[in-house]
């Protein structure tokens, strides 16, 4: 029986994961961890039989249940990984903390199902070649690239011209930088197709999400950034395009649900019936698409320009992002602010190569501390 640990079983991608895995008799979990619901966290391993865990958090106010060994502190989901040696490891955190558990799950032989794009964002190049030093695979569970993959299997790499990421356009498809300038926390959360946690909702709604998944792509499928593409598609029925050499295209569609790329990532590549809603194209009716508007979306330029950068400029980008999307969402910072405070940091910091994760960990550091800064010097409403 396959054996894996989920991480960042607390969020919308881990609970969604334990409700698929619930159906699969070949799939033990046998290990959860989570950042700082420790009642979520014990819930959820009780409705699963699962009593290794791991939480973030050393402090929470919950009784550990009896016969559950809990392991507390930063480093702790790390810890939980090496212990268990999972044949499979679903990241689900979001943010850069979720790179040192895709560090770890690689160092101890274990292949990734991985949600969370901030590991491959920052630091691509390197899991990458952890990756093949210790003969990993990583498995897109982010819906766009598991279609792209799922796509690309069976046809011969010199037959691709170009892959297209779509993208719903978020809650203010349409709308230009000044419009969006000042919405609210509420607003910005409200996405037209997708139910997720709060940080890539966020994401969307300024299309950095979109940003972050090219530079996943690249890195994914080793497409240069001239042959990564972005359309507008508000109906969120296609993923994901591939352009083959003839001028065809192929295209995987199906009802925007998140279950399927989870299942189809963490059950090897498979598929089989979850219950996701059959895709109606007649009651859909029609599916349409546009370019996206890149001066009210200058998020995604910034992203192109950082990923080709390279180096640290991507670890940078994200960064700036993480202090700047948490700032909105604490009310600090208008929405119109967000990508400015990621253009400055990317703007003032100087690229360092990259070449070991210690120096990621530094522009990291550095970005995150600068970010905050010119935050805290912006004064919502003025
Ligand atoms: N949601 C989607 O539909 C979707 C789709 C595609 C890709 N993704 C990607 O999947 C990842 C997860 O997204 P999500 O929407 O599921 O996020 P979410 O709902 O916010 O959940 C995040 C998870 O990460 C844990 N966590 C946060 N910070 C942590 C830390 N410092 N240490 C340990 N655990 C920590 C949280 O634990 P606590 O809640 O216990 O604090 C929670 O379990 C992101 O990278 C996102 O971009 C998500």
């Amino acid at each position: 029986m396959k054996r894996i640990v989920i991480a960042g079983v607390t969020g919308s991608i881990g609970t969604q994961a334990v409700e698929v895995l619930a159906g699969n008799d070949a799939i033990a979990i046998v290990g959860m961890g989570a950042g700082r619901r420790a009642g979520e966290l014990f819930d959820l391993a009780a409705q699963a039989g699962v009593t290794e865990l791991a939480l973030a958090a050393e402090r929470f106010a919950e009784q550990v249940p009896d016969g559950v060994t809990l392991r507390v502190g930063v480093g702790s989901i790390e810890a939980l990984i090496s212990e268990l040696k999972p044949d499979l490891v679903l990241n689900a955190l979001v943010g850069y903390a979720g790179l040192s558990v895709t560090r770890s799950a690689l160092e101890s032989g274990a292949d990734v199902a991985l949600a969370n794009k901030e590991s491959l964002v920052a630091a691509g190049h390197l899991v990458k070649e952890l990756a093949a030093e210790n003969g990993c695979e990583i498995i897109p569970v982010d819906s766009e690239h598991a279609s792209l993959a799922q796509l690309l299997e069976g046809v011969a790499p010199n037959e691709v011209s170009s892959l297209t990421l779509t993208a719903s356009g978020g809650p203010f498809r349409g709308w230009t930088a000044e419009r969006m300038a000042n919405v609210t926390v509420e607003e910005a959360l409200n996405h037209p197709t997708w139910a997720m946690g709060g940080k890539i909702t966020i994401d969307s709604a300024t299309m950095m999400n979109k940003g972050l998944e090219l530079i996943e792509a690249h890195h994914l499928f080793g497409f240069p950034y001239e042959d990564l593409n972005v359309l507008v598609h508000p109906q969120s029925i296609v993923h994901a395009l591939v352009e083959l050499a003839d001028g065809m295209q192929l295209a995987h569609m199906g009802m925007p649900d998140m279950k399927a790329p989870i299942a189809w990532a963490v059950e090897g590549r498979t598929r089989r019936n979850i219950g996701v809603a059959p895709l109606g194209l007649a009651a859909v009716g029609s599916l349409t698409f546009e370019e996206p508007d890149l001066t009210a979306f200058a998020a995604l330029p910034l992203a192109i320009a950082a990923g080709s950068r390279g180096g640290s400029a991507p670890a940078v980008l994200n960064a700036a992002n993480e202090v700047a999307v948490t700032a909105f969402l604490e009310g600090r910072i208008p929405f119109g602010e967000i990508i400015p405070l990621v253009a400055g940091s990317l703007g003032q910091l100087e690229d360092l190569p990259g070449s070991t994760f210690a120096e990621l960990d530094e522009a990291d550091s550095a970005a995150r501390a600068l970010t905050a800064e010119a935050a805290n010097a912006i004064e919502v409403g003025a």
